[in-house]
């Protein structure tokens, strides 16, 4: 029986050239797609090129809740081997969504935290979860307040790194709660897509003198996909960085947070 794996952001760069790599693995691909018109047009493209390919298309909007959790009830009768948290914005503006989170915030940790603990609750032992986060995770800051920040506290990229942090210490938090699930966060370096244009002046600059030294969406996915695939030789049970170089135990500075629980029972009581 093939294993299956939901993708979120599959309709986009890094998360149509994981599909693709999955499906032609032998994986039943779950696309999660905001756009089905997008996702669509990505899984025909694959669908053309690898023959047999297992590959089914489900909205999801992680700025609505509801749409995360009708989704979630969608999957209720399907066994779920990995969870590929791969969708992510860079808001250039700060806007609230309908359930009154800031856009960044839901889309990259509220979303996938209420999308994760609907799923990891039901997973086998062995179930793989991992979530994408970014090199900028190491500036983000994660305190009491994050709930709280306002438009003054907003900044595209700050915010941005911000909410990578906060899904970093969620994954922390879910391998300690579910310790016979493999989590990893995967970092895709710094990779040509929709996403690394600022919505600035300078984009067209950045077109020619910067984008041609990304990676690929190919390249930039690979550590990703590493953690899906060796997630079953991992002895490990604590939650591992994967990125161009490898792979790793977190640094301490991440297990040691104070605000992992907090974060944990906060984001519960919030999104409830
Ligand atoms: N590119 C980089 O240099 C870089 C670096 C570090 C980390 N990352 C992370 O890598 C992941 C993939 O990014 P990418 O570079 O492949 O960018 P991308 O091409 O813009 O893909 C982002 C995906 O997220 C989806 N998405 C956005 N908002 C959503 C929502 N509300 N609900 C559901 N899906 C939503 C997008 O949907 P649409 O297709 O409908 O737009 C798209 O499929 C992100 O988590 C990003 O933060 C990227």
């Amino acid at each position: 029986m093939s294993r299956t794996v939901v993708v979120t952001g599959a309709s986009g760069s890094m998360g149509a050239a994981a599909v693709r790599s999955l499906a032609s693995d032998g994986w039943r691909v779950i696309m999660a797609c905001r756009n089905l018109a997008k996702g669509e047009a990505v899984r025909q493209g694959i669908l053309a090129d690898v023959p047999g390919a297992d590959i089914a298309l489900m909205k999801l909007d992680l700025t609505s809740l509801a749409s995360v959790r009708k989704f979630c009830a969608a999957l209720e009768e399907e066994r779920i081997d990995a969870l590929f948290n791969n969708a992510g914005i860079i808001s250039r503006g700060y806007s609230i969504t309908a359930d009154g989170f800031e856009n960044t915030l839901q889309t990259n940790y509220i979303g996938p935290y209420i999308l994760t603990r609907a799923i990891a609750g039901k997973m086998n032992p062995g179930g793989v979860i991992v979530n994408m986060v970014s090199l900028t995770t190491r500036y983000g800051k994660v305190g009491r307040d994050i709930f709280e920040r306002g438009e003054k506290q907003f900044s595209q990229l700050g915010t941005y790194s911000d909410t990578k942090l906060a899904l970093l210490l969620f994954s922390i938090a879910l391998a300690r709660r579910y310790p016979t699930l493999k989590v990893s966060v995967a970092d895709p370096g710094i990779v040509n897509s929709n996403m690394i244009s600022m919505g600035r002046w300078f984009d067209p600059l950045a077109d020619v003198l910067f984008r041609p030294f990304c990676r690929k969406p190919e390249k930039g996915v690979a550590p990703a996909l590493k953690a899906i695939s060796q997630a079953k030789e991992r002895a490990s049970q604590s939650v591992e960085l994967f990125s161009a170089s490898g792979h790793r135990p977190l640094a301490k500075r991440y297990l040691n947070h104070p605000d992992i629980d907090w974060l944990w029972d906060e984001t519960a009581r919030l999104s409830h």
